[in-house]
């Protein structure tokens, strides 16, 4: 099929158009840059072992949209968005124009187009704070922040985009927290500054980069105090998207489908599972819970099980093994820095 990818240049959807390209799909993608860079697209094209087409562009850009439907697009998988959840608190009218006003222009290029199936990287973040562990899909959605607003929005729009079109299908994928890199080590993720999020931040540490981890509250009602989640391995994230398009090619409708490994894993497990795959010890200190942070969740992934036929293979040592191949080997970033 030709897809089309948006945020293909980011840290999953470059993941998602190697494995879209190994299973002999034509990819497109569409990326403005603004939080990824041109030559990751070089090395996905080397690792899927095939030529990809990019449109530099945004998506609420009419025109750079229309180029990027140009030949006709049979399906779209859509990771473009913002996803920094403080940014969001800070920026909220940014984050809504540039995820849900994108989503929108999106989704009018794609009825311009006649493109009739959409795969859409959502999140847990729509469940907050869960009743119950695991979370099932239909666990009650509470969202507690500007970027989780967006998804659910999201969500909502393209629900109603399916409703009135009976031969429009859409799957929505609710991600718990991807982790981990290609393990060529050429492609993974690579935040700009300070990370925000717990593995990037731990490798950072390994790598001499940053001091200390700092481990936000060991006080929370876990098995060991610290935030409990569910970790999956970014390639097996990419793999659940090429049966997400399967899927999607097969039915019509909308369907809303949990991806995690379905293994709850505290803070503390993923140092030890990093300094154990990896030989670096991870200096890391207790400091206060960090605000509107939620004691534990992990997935209930038995509803991609069944419908895709997907589960995630890859466990915590490869997730911290790859994770640190990417940084210690390879990598825009380290290009950046400047090392060997
Ligand atoms: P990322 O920032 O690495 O990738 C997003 C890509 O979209 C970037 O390359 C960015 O340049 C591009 N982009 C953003 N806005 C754009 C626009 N208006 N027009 C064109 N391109 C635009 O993020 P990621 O971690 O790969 O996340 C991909 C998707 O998955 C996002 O929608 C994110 O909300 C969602 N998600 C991510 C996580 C996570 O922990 N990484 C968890 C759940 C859901
Ligand atoms: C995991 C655990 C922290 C950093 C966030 C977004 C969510 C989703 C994924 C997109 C928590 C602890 C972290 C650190 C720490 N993104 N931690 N020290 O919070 O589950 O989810 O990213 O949709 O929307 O909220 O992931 O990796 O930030 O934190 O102790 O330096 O690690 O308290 O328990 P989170 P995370």
């Amino acid at each position: 099929m030709n897809i089309l990818v948006t945020g293909g240049a980011g840290y999953i959807g470059s993941h998602t158009c190697v494995a879209l390209l190994h299973a002999g799909h034509a990819v497109t993608v569409i990326d403005n840059l603004c939080n990824s860079r041109a030559e990751v697209l070089g090395r996905v094209q080397v690792l899927g072992g095939r030529a990809l087409r990019f449109v530099q562009g945004d998506i609420r850009d009419r025109d750079a949209l229309a180029r990027a439907f140009e030949g006709g697009i049979d399906a779209v998988i859509h990771f473009a968005a913002l996803k920094a959840v403080g940014e969001s608190c800070a920026q909220p009218l940014r984050y809504f124009d540039n995820n849900i006003g994108g989503t929108i222009a999106l989704m009018q290029a794609m009825e311009a187009a006649g493109t009739q199936q959409l795969v859409f990287s959502s999140s847990a973040t729509v469940y907050g704070q869960p009743d119950r562990v695991p979370v099932k899909e239909d666990a009650a959605l509470r969202v507690t922040n500007p970027y989780g607003r967006t998804k659910l929005v999201m969500e909502q729009l393209i629900g109603d985009w399916c409703a009135a079109n009976p031969q429009a299908s859409a799957v929505l994928l609710r991600y718990f927290n991807p982790v981990g890199a290609h393990p060529s080590g050429l492609i993974g993720e690579d935040p700009r500054g300070e990370p925000n999020n717990l593995m990037p931040y731990i490798v950072q540490v390994a790598s001499g980069q940053r001091p200390q981890l700092r481990i936000f509250g060991n006080d929370y009602p876990t098995v060991d105090g610290t935030g409990v989640r569910d970790y999956l391995h970014v390639v097996d994230l990419a793999d659940a998207h090429v049966k997400a398009l399967d899927y999607a090619n097969a039915h019509t409708g909308c369907e809303t489908l949990n991806l995690g490994t379905g293994k709850p894993c505290s803070v503390l497990e993923l140092v030890h599972a990093f300094e154990q795959a990896t030989g670096q010890p991870i200096p890391h200190e207790i400091v206060a819970r960090r605000p509107g942070d939620v004691a534990e969740y992990w997935a209930d992934p038995a509803r991609a099980n069944a419908m895709l036929g997907w589960t995630a293979q890859r466990d915590l040592a490869q997730m911290c093994a790859d994770a640190w191949r990417w940084w210690s080997q390879g990598g825009a970033g380290k290009e950046q820095r400047g090392a060997s």
